[in-house]
């Protein structure tokens, strides 16, 4: 990274951002009461780790997904539609001071919103690059209160199989991530609320979801109904489903190969080109501290 500023992963908005994201400004602004956009003027920033790889265009990085509550396609944008992503409630439970059940709405508005591009790398080994809107988790972890006990946040998405047909598979319902509190209250992890300008769209996980960009994607868990901050380790739908194949960890590591294929290099969507894959997804400076003393752990499946 050849430009360093603030925090080491801030630069300022014009150098980050695309124009026709920067021009989008308006119509984000605009989005007010769903974007959160009263909070956003001070501490607008744009963290451009991403900044030397070009923002996957908007019809290439919403047309191919993973949505599997609507299927198994990447072409789940339409079958996505059928999320019925307002109004929206998001339960926060467990080993916290006061548990609360708030309108997704209501907490964007309470958050501090950021622009951030972000790389992307799915554990099927192809990337894309994208530009979010969205809060630190750290800030909803200030606001949930947790008590000392809490070692985990568990986070589940909606379980409604008569909206979301890929539900009626044999699946273990509903899709469950977790991340430790260190590496929920590090900086690079993001909720996020928007892309390219706008409130998200269905296919990206509306109306709110994660994005830990340093490990594969399938720990970015999409349309949150819930945060649970709990003292054992959760058990992820990934590990269920495939427990040889998933790990709780899922930390981007190109030598450490997925049973089934390398994780070397990703094919970079949108582009018909490949690239060599970056240990922590090129965000290692941020995150592999976080990783001290837990070596014996499978940090990279
Ligand atoms: N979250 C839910 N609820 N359901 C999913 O199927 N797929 C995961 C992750 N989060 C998934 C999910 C996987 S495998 C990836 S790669 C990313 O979402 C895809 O995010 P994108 O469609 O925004 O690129």
């Amino acid at each position: 990274m050849n430009v360093i500023h603030r925090k080491g992963w801030e630069i300022a908005e014009r150098e980050a951002t695309p124009e026709h994201l920067f021009l989008n400004r308006r119509s984000l602004l605009k989005a007010g009461a769903v974007l959160g956009a009263g909070t956003i003027a001070p501490g607008l920033s744009s963290i451009a780790l991403a900044a030397e790889d070009p923002v996957t265009p908007e019809d290439v990085g919403a047309r191919y997904n993973n949505f599997y509550e609507f299927g198994t396609s990447k072409k789940v944008h339409a079958a996505a539609q059928a999320l019925k992503a307002r109004p929206w409630s998001i339960k926060i439970d467990g080993l916290v001071e006061k548990p609360i059940e708030i309108d997704a709405d209501a907490l964007i508005k309470l958050m501090p919103l950021e622009d951030r591009v972000y790389r992307h790398r799915c554990v099927e080994a192809w990337s894309m690059v994208l530009p979010w809107t969205g809060f630190p988790l750290s800030k909803l972890v200030d606001y949930a209160r947790p008590l000392s006990g809490a070692k985990y946040l568990r986070f589940e998405t909606f379980l409604d199989p008569k909206m979301a047909s890929g539900q009626r598979s044999f699946f273990p319902w509903p899709y469950v991530e977790g991340l430790t509190m260190a590496e929920a209250t590090n900086d690079l992890a993001l909720m996020v609320t928007g892309a390219y300008g706008k409130p998200l769209d269905n296919v990206f996980g509306a109306p709110i979801r994660l994005h830990t960009p340093w490990k594969y994607g399938f720990k970015s868990i999409k349309s949150i109904t819930k945060i649970s901050f709990v003292e054992q380790r959760p058990k992820t739908f990934w590990e269920e489903s495939g427990p040889g194949e998933y790990g709780f960890w899922a930390n981007v590591n190109p030598q450490v190969p997925h049973p089934r294929w390398s994780q070397a290099s990703e094919e970079v969507i949108g582009t018909g080109g490949r690239k060599p894959t970056q240990l922590f997804n090129g965000y290692g400076e941020y995150v592999a501290g976080l990783y001290k003393g837990l070596e014996n752990e499978k940090l990279y499946i």
